[in-house]
C-alpha cells in the first residue's frame, strides 16, 4: 500500500465539511498511485466519507470516491484515508451502473450529430446544419426490453433546434426522433424517425434583450444590514441566533445539513442529525415518452449541476457563500465558486397582540435563516431551500423553474398527455418528486414517530351539539407500519417525539412534519417508474438509522430494474419506537403545464415544515426584541 505523508489541509477540517479541491485532487492522487488505474477508468465521483452516526466529531478525514472501469464494466467503490493517504477499502461490483456524467452527457450528444440516421432525420425535418441542434440525453431506464439488459451504458435521447444561436431549442422539439445510445461506443443501439411534424413556430425568447420593452416602473429595493448579518461562520459551521449547524456539499446530493441544534437554557439541543434531498423522479404522462422518468439525484449526480450564485441576483442581503468542488472524471477537483447561499431574510410579523382595552401592542418582526442551492437539470432549474426560523421551526421548500419540456404538435391537434403552451407547441403532464432524508434526533436519539390525525365525534350522548372534534394519535411501531401517506381529511401529520424527554407539562418533547402541497403517483403500480423510483409509493417511511442507507432507489439507480432502496430496506420490519430513527418525507409536485409556465416557467414551489410540537415549554420567540422604528417611513 501505498501512503502519502500527511496533508496538513487533511488535519483540522471537520469529518462532515464538503472535500476541497486539493483534497479532491489528493484522494485521486492516492487511489491512482495505490492501483494504477487502466486507461478506461474514471472518476465519477469523489465525496467526503461521512463517518458513522455519533462518531462524526472524532473521525479521521476520509473520501469515498467512485470509479468506473469501462473495460470490464465495473463499478468500484474505494475508501481513502486522507490523513494517512490510504486506500483503506476497495469493492468491484458488476450489474449496477453508476451515475451518468457531464462528459458523457456531451459525448452522447457528439456521437448523436454524428449519426448518419439521425443526420437523416435532420433532412427530412429541412435542416442541413446539425450545429443549432441540441441532443438531450435522458437516463434510459429500465424496461425490461431486451436491448436494455445486456450490460451495456445506456441513454436515451430527446432532440431540439434552436431558433437561433443561443436561442431557447425548447421551442423547437424534433418530434418523432427517438434513439438508444450505447454511451461507451456511441452506438445507435436503436434508432426511429417516426412521421416528423413541422417545428412550432414561436422562438420562445426570454432573455431581456429579447422580449421587447421591459417595464420601467420597477424601483430599487436594497437590503442594507449596516452592522452584518446576526450569523458567525467558522468553516463550515454556522451559528444564527439560537440555532447551530454545519453545512455540507456532496457531489450526489449537493446541499446537505448536519448537526442542526437549537440552544435552549444553556444546552444545545438536538432537532436535525443530517437533512438532505436524497432522491427525486420527474415522471412524464405521456405514452410516447414513457422513458423520461430521470432520477435526477441518484442517476446524475445533482451536486455536479450546481450554479455558480452571484451577489444579489440569487439571493439579496448580506451574504457568505460557501463553494462546492466535485471530481472531474480525471479526478481533477471543479469547482462551483459561490455553491451555496446562506443569509437573512425578513420574514413579516412574528407574533403580535393588541390589548384592545389598555392599547398596548406588542408585536414583532421575523427573520429567517436562508441556505439554499440551485441545481440545472437540462430544461429545469432547482431551488433547494432550508430555512430556520425564530420560533424553533424549520421549513424546506424546492423552487422549480426554468423551461418544460415540450413536444411538437400539427396544426390543430391538442395534447391529450399535457397542455397546448403556444401554437403548434404542447407541454406534457408530469410531476417532480422529492424524497428528503431526515436524519431526525429530536432531543437525542431514540425517537418515535407518532401519527396524529383528526376525527369528529359523532353527535350524541357527550357529544349534544356536534361541534366536538379531537385527534387521535398512534406510534408507529414497526418500518412496515410507518409506510403512509398525507390525509388532509384527518389534518393528518407525524410527530417525532423523544418519549425520554419531557416538557414542562410532562409530554414528550416533539417536532411535527407538517406535510405541505402533495399528491400521489398516477403511473401504474409495477410500471417501471414505481418499481425503481419506489419511494414515490408512499409519503413517509421511517427506518431504523443504518449507515449504509442513504439513497431511497438504493446507490446506483441508472438502469436500476427497480426494487432496491427503502422498499427493500422496510422488508425488515424492524421495530421503531425508542431507536434512532430517519424519517423520509416524500412530496410530489404535480405539474399541469400552464400557458404561462411558457417560455420560462415562473417558480413553483412545494415543501414541508417542521415545528416544534412541545420541544419547548412555551413561545421560544418572546425575547426577540422589538424593532426600532426607521427612518423614511419604514416601521
Ligand atoms: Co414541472
Amino acid at each position: 500500500m501505498t501512503t502519502f505523508a500527511p496533508a496538513a489541509a487533511a488535519r483540522g477540517a471537520h469529518p462532515l465539511d464538503p472535500l476541497r479541491p486539493d483534497e479532491i485532487a489528493r484522494a485521486a492522487q492516492i487511489v491512482r498511485a495505490a492501483r494504477g488505474l487502466g486507461e478506461r477508468v474514471r472518476f465519477v465521483s469523489i465525496s467526503p466519507a461521512e463517518p458513522p452516526k455519533h462518531e462524526d466529531g472524532l473521525a479521521p478525514r476520509a473520501a469515498e470516491v467512485v470509479l468506473y472501469d469501462a473495460a470490464a464494466r465495473t463499478t468500484i467503490e474505494a475508501r481513502v484515508d486522507l490523513h494517512a493517504g490510504a486506500v483503506t477499502s476497495w469493492r468491484e461490483l458488476t450489474g449496477v451502473q453508476p451515475q451518468m456524467t457531464a462528459p458523457e452527457f456531451l459525448a452522447v450528444e457528439a456521437a448523436v450529430r454524428r449519426a448518419p440516421e439521425f443526420l437523416a432525420a435532420l433532412r427530412r425535418r429541412g435542416i442541413e446544419d446539425a450545429s443549432d441542434v441540441d441532443v438531450d440525453p435522458v437516463s434510459a431506464g429500465n424496461h425490461g426490453l431486451p436491448e436494455e439488459q445486456d450490460g451495456r451504458r445506456l441513454a436515451r435521447i430527446l432532440a431540439f433546434v434552436r431558433p437561433n444561436p443561443g436561442g431557447n431549442a425548447y421551442a423547437r422539439p424534433l418530434q418523432g426522433i427517438f434513439g438508444l445510445v450505447d454511451v461507451e461506443t456511441g452506438e445507435l443501439v436503436h434508432f426511429e424517425d417516426r412521421e416528423p411534424v413541422p417545428l412550432p413556430p414561436g422562438d420562445g425568447e426570454f432573455r431581456a434583450d429579447r422580449v421587447g420593452p421591459l417595464r420601467d416602473d420597477v424601483r430599487e429595493i436594497r437590503i442594507t444590514q449596516p452592522d452584518g448579518p446576526s450569523f458567525t461562520v467558522d468553516g463550515h459551521e454556522v451559528r444564527w441566533q439560537k440555532w447551530r449547524l454545519r453545512v455540507g456539499f456532496t457531489t450526489r446530493e449537493g446541499l446537505v445539513l448536519h448537526h442542526v441544534g437549537y440552544e435552549d437554557g444553556g444546552r444545545l439541543r438536538p432537532v436535525l442529525h443530517r437533512a438532505s434531498y436524497a432522491e427525486m423522479v420527474v415522471p412524464y404522462a405521456d405514452p410516447d415518452r414513457f422513458y423520461q422518468a430521470p432520477l435526477d439525484i441518484g442517476e446524475f449526480n445533482i451536486g455536479t449541476m450546481t450554479n455558480a450564485l452571484t451577489l444579489g441576483c440569487d439571493c439579496l442581503g448580506a451574504i457568505h457563500y460557501f463553494d462546492g468542488a466535485y471530481a472531474g472524471p480525471d479526478g481533477e477537483p471543479v469547482v462551483v465558486p459561490n455553491a451555496i447561499c446562506l443569509h437573512e431574510e425578513d420574514h413579516g410579523m412574528l407574533w403580535k397582540h393588541t390589548d384592545f382595552r389598555t392599547g398596548d401592542v406588542q408585536v414583532r418582526r421575523g427573520r429567517r435563516l436562508v441556505i439554499s442551492s440551485i441545481v440545472t437539470v437540462g430544461n429545469y432549474e432547482y431551488g433547494f431551500f432550508w430555512y430556520l426560523h425564530q420560533d424553533g421551526s424549520i421549513a424546506s421548500e424546492v423552487k422549480a423553474t426554468g423551461i418544460v419540456a415540450t413536444q411538437a404538435l400539427g396544426d390543430g391537434e391538442t395534447p391529450e398527455f399535457g397542455t397546448l403552451l403556444a401554437p403548434n407547441l404542447g407541454g406534457i403532464n408530469h410531476q417532480h418528486v422529492f424524497c428528503a432524508r431526515l436524519d431526525l434526533d429530536v432531543d437525542g436519539a431514540a425517537n418515535t414517530v407518532v401519527e396524529v390525525d383528526t376525527e369528529a365525534v359523532p353527535q350524541g350522548p357527550g357529544n349534544e351539539h356536534g361541534n366536538a372534534w379531537r385527534t387521535v394519535k398512534r406510534a408507529l411501531s414497526s418500518e412496515l407500519r410507518a409506510r403512509r401517506r398525507i390525509d388532509p381529511f384527518r389534518a393528518r401529520g407525524w410527530l417525532v417525539t423523544n418519549p425520554s424527554r419531557r416538557n414542562a407539562v410532562g409530554e414528550p418533547v416533539a417536532y411535527k412534519l407538517v406535510p405541505g402541497d402533495n399528491t400521489v403517483s398516477f403511473a401504474a403500480p409495477g410500471s417501471a417508474m414505481r418499481r425503481r423510483a419506489g419511494f414515490v409509493d408512499h409519503h413517509l417511511w421511517v427506518t431504523r438509522y443504518d449507515a449504509a442507507e442513504r439513497y431511497p432507489a438504493g446507490e446506483y439507480p441508472y438502469q436500476h430494474p427497480g426494487g432496491d432502496g427503502l422498499p427493500r430496506w422496510v422488508q425488515a420490519d424492524r421495530p421503531l419506537e425508542q431507536e434512532d430513527l430517519v424519517v423520509w418525507y416524500t412530496m410530489n409536485h404535480h405539474h399541469v403545464p400552464r400557458p404561462e409556465d411558457w417560455p420560462v416557467m415562473p417558480v413553483a414551489r412545494i415543501g414541508f415544515e417542521l415545528k416544534p410540537w412541545g420541544f419547548f415549554d412555551r413561545n421560544p420567540a418572546l425575547d426577540v426584541p422589538p424593532s426600532e422604528p426607521g427612518g423614511g417611513g419604514s416601521c
